[in-house]
């Protein structure tokens, strides 16, 4: 048996509610003012309050404020006749739990207070294993699996070296923050660590980017510029997607490569550099050269150590590490306290495929803790996501929004033109770095078939 109080100002609503929920075994109670609610809300402690919008005497979401700042943690449910979208961001941004338009319908309710009562039983227990979000001041990365702990031997000898690495993975499997992490051990991690995304650069600008430019170098060039190279100084200069270099420039990187020295675009002069390379690929390099689209002198060059970056979902082990680890870093990041994860949750994600791999699951961690509405991640919340966030098991129609088919014609223009980023912007229209964002966004992958 849990208290409610209603707040309305219409008696037959009071009646309905009152006979409802006592029905179900609630203890109730009813005012008819916002001025009522809050004395009753003080003396009858209830766990879970109804509260209509529009009062007599005061706004619904005055009162919902004024109970919020109780030390009593009931969930609030408003109610109204009106659906603007204001007043709804107004009360779930004030802290309530739910909102429900009149009329009212009988699951509903009774589905709004189950949930608010699960969630402050939840929470109950949560709070009597509260821990403290300590602040994380540097970088980590997770994971005991076999796999993680040979990566982190690797770190561990390249830190003693300035051997040039390449680190191969998919996408968000955390090729960079591996490379930031050799970059944080070696003796130079006082100096700059310097990324350059080989594919989000226009060809032409990449050059410049990379070894700069003169002064009058080419229409725009209005002053001298740095490139990466000279940026990084003693320090890294990470090649992140270097497979996606164009052939012309592979030809430049390699020079710089062998003999250490490079010319501004545009410059005469000669510059030397000590930098060391970290490069990153979600592309099978060694195919590319197969096909005669990556030099295999470069690729010699870089694949000096190689890094493999396995997939999420070959080292699911990690995954519980990962989750606690996200969501320490989500609250703290937020300012949300939503430290559990319910029963159930892990399971679910197990099982999930992971396109998207480590970086995927940091977004769905996100998602739920903005979703959460108390301090406990639930399993039905999560599934919820990981529907939406893997489109290709979904079968209803009703299902196919927007960003679904967006995801599908870039996926299907990628593979028509053999995953050229360059060629499918042009085809869907779009900027390369926005296919390359959107890539990411939905988590799209080469291995992929197409579901048409
Ligand atoms: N083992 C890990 N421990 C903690 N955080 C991780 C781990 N792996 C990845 N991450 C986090 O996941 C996100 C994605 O990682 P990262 O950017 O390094 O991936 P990536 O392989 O470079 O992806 P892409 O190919 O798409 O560029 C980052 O926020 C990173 O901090
Ligand atoms: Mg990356």
């Amino acid at each position: 048996m849990s208290k409610i109080l209603v707040v309305d100002d219409e008696y037959s609503i009071r009646e309905t509610l009152a006979m409802f929920l006592r029905e179900k075994g609630h203890e109730f109670c009813g005012a008819a003012s916002g001025r009522e609610g809050i004395t009753l809300f003080d003396s009858f402690h209830p766990e879970v309050v109804i509260l209509d919008i529009r009062l007599p005497d005061q706004n619904g979401l005055e009162v919902l404020s004024q109970m919020q700042s109780r030390d009593n943690v009931a969930k609030v449910i408003m109610i109204t006749a009106f659906q603007d979208m204001d007043t709804t961001i107004q009360a779930m941004k004030r802290g309530a739990y739910d909102y429900i338009h009149k009329p009212l319908d009988a699951d509903e309710i009774e589905k709004a207070v189950n949930g608010a009562l699960h969630i402050l039983e939840l929470d109950r227990e949560a709070s009597l294993t509260r821990e403290k979000w300590k602040p994380l001041n540097r970088e980590v990365i997770i994971g005991k699996s076999k796999e993680m702990r040979d990566i982190f031997k690797m770190i561990g000898l390249l830190c003693q070296n300035r051997a040039t690495v390449l680190i191969e993975g998919e996408t968000g499997t955390g090729k960079e923050l591996i490379a930031r992490m050799i970059h944080q051990n070696r003796e130079c991690a006082e100096e700059p660590f310097i990324p350059l995304d080989c594919s989000a650069v226009v060809d032409t600008l990449l050059e410049s980017e990379l070894f700069g430019h003169e002064k009058g170098a080419f229409t725009g060039a209005d002053h001298t510029k740095r490139g990466k190279i000279e940026l990084a100084a003693g320090g890294t200069l990470f090649l992140d997607e270097v497979g996606e270099l164009p052939l012309s420039l592979q030809g430049k990187l390699l020079g710089f490569l062998q003999r250490r020295e490079y010319m501004r675009v545009g410059g005469q002069q000669i510059l030397q550099s000590r930098c060391h390379i970290i490069a990153a690929t979600n592309r099978d390099l060694a195919a590319l050269v197969q096909e005669g689209k990556f030099r295999e002198d470069l690729y010699f060059r870089l694949n000096v150590v190689t890094i493999h970056v396995p997939l999420l979902r070959e080292r699911i082990s990690d995954i519980p590490y990962l989750a606690r680890h996200f969501l320490r870093k989500i609250n703290m990041e937020l300012g949300t306290d939503v430290s559990k994860l319910h029963t159930g949750v892990l399971k679910c994600l197990s099982l999930h495929p992971w396109k998207g791999n480590v970086r995927e699951l940091e977004n769905v961690l996100v998602e739920a803790v903005v979703r959460a509405r108390g301090k406990v991640i639930l399993s039905e919340e999560i599934e919820k996501i990981l529907k939406k966030n893997h489109p290709l098991s979904m079968t209803s129609l009703s299902n196919y929004s927007l960003p679904v088919m967006e995801r599908e014609q870039i996926q299907k223009t990628l593979s028509h033109v053999s995953w050229n980023r360059t060629k499918a912007a042009r085809l869907l229209g779009i900027s390369l770095p926005t296919l390359r964002s959107k890539i990411r966004k939905y988590s799209i992958t080469a291995s992929e078939k197409s579901i048409a």
